[in-house]
């Protein structure tokens, strides 16, 4: 039981611990100006629009926070939804008149599983981040004058492993496609602008889509899909989790707001995040763990058993320091010992776990 915001330390069950648990990689989710911006909008608007955007569901907050995603991804328009998880069911929906079959990484995410199948068009499973397979299968399944949609988390969560992006790119032109990335990990964090998986790659092109959340680096809450005005504008008036739902409330929209405005002007956090994640990782492989030397803030291996990791995360709470054990997607039937870092980690935090860690193992 979570007893106070997350952040670098927090109290769970009674007991005051580093955390290295989560989502907030920049540890903003309890950040006072965060805060002041929600309770601010909380007594101007109230909680939230109770009709659709497409009734009289548009407040100056919420026109607001799209127009923040789209300046801060370089894009002319956003679209906010009330959660991450719906971004991918937009881009399935609202990309169907472009592609006639969907191919999906086999680990991917369990909102882009979800989305899938809500066009109605059949879904094709690669090997996990295996552009031969990928290849395979679309030249197996895919018949002439038929486009594909590649999607795929663009940063898978429990192991912090990016897709091979520039792989799929070189496929999907050759068969005049799409590549739609889930990018709720990525965003804020990498890349040198925060945009994402794209913008660590350094790529950008009209055939690249994403959907992403603001409720992990960002701090803030709420899915978002960037993209041309032309778009999102047919979008916003023929997919149905748009037009059938009641938007974010407006507290978290406006907190939101000054989360972006945050990320966008603090990117020394995001090198900051870069230095704890190199320090963190190579402490972890001098105890000799299996963990690789991305710039990705996830740190997480496996043990023999799924009763010597939980015994591990137990001893390790005892001494004051929460890392998860997860099943997550992706995940062994075992289960990981998955560590988040955060920029607000201090080298006392990132000290502490090795320290602990070492007289565990
Ligand atoms: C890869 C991925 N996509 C989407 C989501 C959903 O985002 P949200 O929590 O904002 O709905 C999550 C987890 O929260 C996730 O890990």
């Amino acid at each position: 039981m979570m007893e106070t915001a997350p952040g670098a330390e927090v109290i769970i069950n009674g007991r005051r611990c580093v955390y290295f648990g989560g989502t907030g990689y920049f540890g903003l989710q309890s950040h006072p100006e965060i805060i002041e911006a929600g309770i601010k909008a909380f007594r101007q608007y109230g909680l939230h629009v109770a009709t659709s955007r497409t009734g009289f569901g548009n407040n100056p907050v919420l026109l607001e926070v799209e127009k923040k995603i789209a300046h801060f991804f370089g894009t002319e328009d956003a679209i906010y939804l009330p959660s991450g998880y719906l971004s991918n069911l937009i881009l399935v929906q609202g990309l169907s008149q472009f592609y006639e079959k969907i191919f999906m990484d086999e680990g991917s995410h369990f909102s882009i599983r979800d989305a899938v199948h809500s066009a109605g068009k059949p879904v094709i499973t690669f090997r996990h981040r295996d552009p031969e397979d990928l290849r395979i299968k679309i030249k197996e399944e895919l018949k002439t004058g038929e486009r594909p949609m590649v999607i795929t988390d663009g940063l898978f969560p429990t192991f912090g492993l990016l897709a091979p992006v520039k792989d799929y790119i070189l496929l999907i032109e050759e068969y005049d496609g799409l590549l739609c990335l889930d990018d709720a990990h990525a965003v804020g964090i990498l890349g040198p602008k925060g945009r994402g998986t794209y913008d660590h790659f350094g790529l950008r092109g009209n055939r690249l889509y994403f959907g992403a959340t603001l409720s992990k680096a960002f701090g803030g809450y709420g899915g978002f899909v960037p993209g041309n005005r032309d778009l999102l504008e047919k979008i916003r008036s023929s997919v149905g989790v748009y037009i059938g739902s009641t938007p974010a409330p407006t507290p978290v929209a406006a907190a939101s707001i000054k989360a972006i405005d945050l990320v966008a002007s603090h990117p020394e956090w995001r090198e900051k995040l870069q230095w704890n994640t190199a320090y963190l990782k190579s402490g972890l492989r001098r105890l000799g763990l299996e963990v690789d030397d991305s710039p990705i803030p996830i740190a997480a291996w496996t043990m023999k058993t799924a009763e010597e990791m939980k015994k591990i995360q137990q001893q390790l709470f005892d001494r004051g320091v929460a890392i998860a054990y997860i099943k997550y997607v992706g995940a062994p039937a075992g289960g990981v010992l998955r560590v988040s870092i955060f920029s607000t980690h201090t080298r006392d935090h990132l000290d502490k776990l090795l320290t602990e860690l070492k007289r565990i193992l």
